[in-house]
């Protein structure tokens, strides 16, 4: 990685800035309020997206000296493919909120460093036209467990024939969080069609909507927290709220699409279905509690993403490095623990691996480069990363990733 650091040093000028505020901060500047509600945004107050930061903060790197790590070596092997860092980029929905294609655009900048791509359920582009941007390099596919069972078989398929290295399924979303900045500004990416890239290029889903056109609509379920929400976007923004009814995409794509792609009953019996029904390694993601990872593993996944979802679905939750601590205790040394969840830094990577994770997935730090620099500016932003995950390996002495361990680190006051 020591080409980012001398380019730098002989004045060369990045894409995109090398730390994460100023990308931030540039980002925010590039993007539409709704773009940044969306994707900046976090649950309720905010408390745990702060508190993801915050648990880095309490977990100190203890450097160690003359330990000759002169050529280091990033890679590792990870669900039987050899990857050239543990670093993975996470499935992001509705990423064109910041800039047309973005999936095959993030897609083209994970390949330019052979780092994987989990191509998200609510992805942008269809999962095909993705992997063929993506040449040799890994993709994985994120799947949301869909209310009709033909359509979560569909999509494993579709999976499979794109030669995906893993199936992610998420877990911790089967409803959408409680997101206020959304809600303030009336705007609901998913509703106006955006982010269903996945469905619409779906054989099943366009049966699945022919069928019901030719029924009786079913009556939706009205609960408060619906109402509510609804008359939240109509005050504060009636304009928008009225525009987010009308679409580009065929209504009844979208609706089918609102009405079946989560299962909110989905259940370990639902799960334990996953071994029997796909070939591929299966990883759950979205854990944070020690006995639904043994619970995971007990059904015979291959591995897990202990994560709260960058802090969007449950506001004042366990900060996710908080969980992987936990997680790692219960579970032992050798199950495949991936985590993601406030990875900013290499620094944060260095510290997660110690921390016991195999694997560590990117969220916003992609998107913001994506919305910078297009495909360019994903590809700098993962060089950045591991550019500084190198020199952290250097200047501590690890010569590989296995060597990057609990001992490296201390408690902050200790
Ligand atoms: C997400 N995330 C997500 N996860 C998932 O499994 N499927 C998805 O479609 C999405 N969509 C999505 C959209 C946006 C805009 C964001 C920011 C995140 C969660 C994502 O995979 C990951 O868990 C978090 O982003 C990690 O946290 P950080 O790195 O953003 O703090």
């Amino acid at each position: 990685q020591s080409t980012v650091y001398r380019a730098g040093t002989l004045g060369r000028r990045p894409a995109v800035p090398c730390d994460f505020a100023e990308l931030e901060r540039l980002a925010k500047r590039a993007s539409s309020a709704e773009a940044w509600a969306y994707v900046a945004g976090g649950a309720g107050e905010g408390r745990t997206m702060r508190r993801n930061r915050e648990a880095f903060d309490r977990w100190a790197i203890v450097p160690r000296m003359a330990a000759g790590a002169v050529d280091r070596d990033l890679s590792v092997e990870l669900l039987g493919a050899r990857l050239p860092s543990p670093l993975l980029l996470a499935p992001v929905g509705a990423g064109a909120l910041m800039g047309r294609d973005s999936d095959l655009a993030i897609a083209a900048g994970a390949a330019a460093t052979g780092t994987p791509y989990i191509l998200s359920n609510q992805g942008c582009n269809p999962m095909e036209e993705c992997a063929a941007a993506m040449g040799g390099t890994p993709r994985w596919f994120q799947l949301y467990w869909s209310k009709d069972e033909r359509l979560v078989d569909s999509l494993i398929a579709r999976a499979e024939r794109i030669g995906a290295g893993a199936l992610v399924v998420t877990l911790d979303t089967t409803v959408l969080g409680w997101r206020p900045q959304d809600l303030n500004l009336g705007s609901l990416p998913f509703a106006k069609g955006l982010g269903i890239a996945q469905y619409t290029s779906d054989p099943v889903f366009q049966e699945i909507v022919a069928e019901r056109a030719g029924q009786p609509r079913e009556r939706p379920r009205i609960t408060l927290g619906a109402i509510r929400t609804l008359l939240a976007m109509s005050r504060n923004h009636p304009g928008r709220f009225w525009a987010n009814l009308r679409s580009p995409i065929p209504r009844a794509s979208v609706e089918t699409f609102l009405d079946i792609y989560s299962n909110p009953g989905l259940s370990w019996e639902h799960l334990a279905t996953l071994k029997r029904r796909t070939a591929l390694p299966v990883v759950l993601k979205g854990i944070l509690d020690p006995d639904d990872a043994r619970r995971a593993l007990e059904i015979g996944v291959d591995a897990i993403v202990v994560s709260n979802h960058g802090g969007r679905q449950v506001d004042n939750a366990i900060a996710a490095l908080d969980a992987l601590v936990r997680v790692r205790e219960a579970v032992g040394p050798e199950p495949v623990l991936l985590f993601d969840s406030g990875v900013r830094t290499g620094a944060d990577v260095f510290t997660a691996v110690a921390l016991g994770a195999d694997a560590v997935l990117l969220g916003r730090p992609h998107l913001y480069g994506f919305a910078l620099a297009g495909a360019h500016g994903v590809a700098e932003v993962i060089r950045n990363v591991l550019a500084e995950l190198d020199l952290t390996m250097a200047l501590s002495g690890a010569r590989t990733i296995a060597e990057i361990t609990r001992e490296r680190l201390r408690e902050t006051g200790r």
